[in-house]
């Protein structure tokens, strides 16, 4: 495939090769020839191959949702009948038979929100969310916990037992306290790193069940 070369104008070194190397990256090509909103798309699709959690479940929620690449996925693969709710801080492009929410994952009201949009608990949690970066390694650190912990929180109190839950986290991330909560919360728990998951990424996925 014939790669794509930038022309130089108001343009930093970094961001150029940033830039060229976006281009030029399998998944976000295969992305914008398939019409999926994301390259992360590709994360859940070899997920999905993977362990079927999408092709059963019946109330999906997908936390941190924008721009709607996994909420694409959910609605392709999961059940045609499937309720599918996505949160995120930002505004997304609407999908057809999918409800997205504008919301902060840390508001007070957001179990309560959740729960009025499905009738039933939620069968399938996902979750891509990664903390905005603050250039400091330690207070980056604490944010990576503390949205594992509230991920964690809303599974305890939306998803059913048995529902799936499919969370990006850190390697290094998941220490000490954190093992412990998810050891109560959650069994059958397997990590993995998709192949569209960048190898100088720190990001893997954790998928497990819901106790
Ligand atoms: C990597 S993107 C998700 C991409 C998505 N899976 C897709 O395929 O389109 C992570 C998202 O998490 C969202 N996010 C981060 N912290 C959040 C929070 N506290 N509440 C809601 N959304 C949050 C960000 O706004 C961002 O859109």
């Amino acid at each position: 495939m014939k790669k794509i070369k930038l022309k130089k104008k108001n343009i930093s070194a970094k961001s150029s090769r940033w830039l060229q190397r976006h281009l030029n990256d399998e998944f976000v090509i295969k992305s914008k020839v398939e019409g999926y909103r994301s390259r992360s798309s590709y994360k859940l699709i070899e997920m999905e191959k993977k362990f079927n959690f999408l092709k059963n479940s019946h109330n999906i929620l997908d936390l941190g949702c924008a721009p709607g690449g996994w909420l694409q996925v959910a609605k392709k693969f999961g059940p045609k009948s499937s309720k599918i709710v996505g949160i995120d801080l930002l505004k997304i492009e609407k999908i057809d038979d999918v409800v997205s929410i504008e919301k902060d994952i840390f508001d007070e009201d957001i179990k309560e929100i959740i729960q009025k949009n499905f009738t039933n608990k939620v069968g399938l949690l996902m979750s891509d969310m990664s903390p905005n970066s603050s250039g400091n390694k330690k207070i980056d650190h604490l944010r990576i916990i503390s949205l594992i912990e509230r991920v964690l929180e809303i599974a305890k109190e939306v998803l059913k037992p048995n529902g799936f839950l499919v969370s990006k986290i850190f390697q290094g991330g998941a220490q000490g306290d954190l093992i412990e909560k998810m050891k109560i919360e959650l069994r059958d728990i397997k990590y993995f790193k998709p192949k569209a998951s960048r190898k100088q990424s720190p990001e893997t996925y954790l998928i497990a069940k819901k106790n």
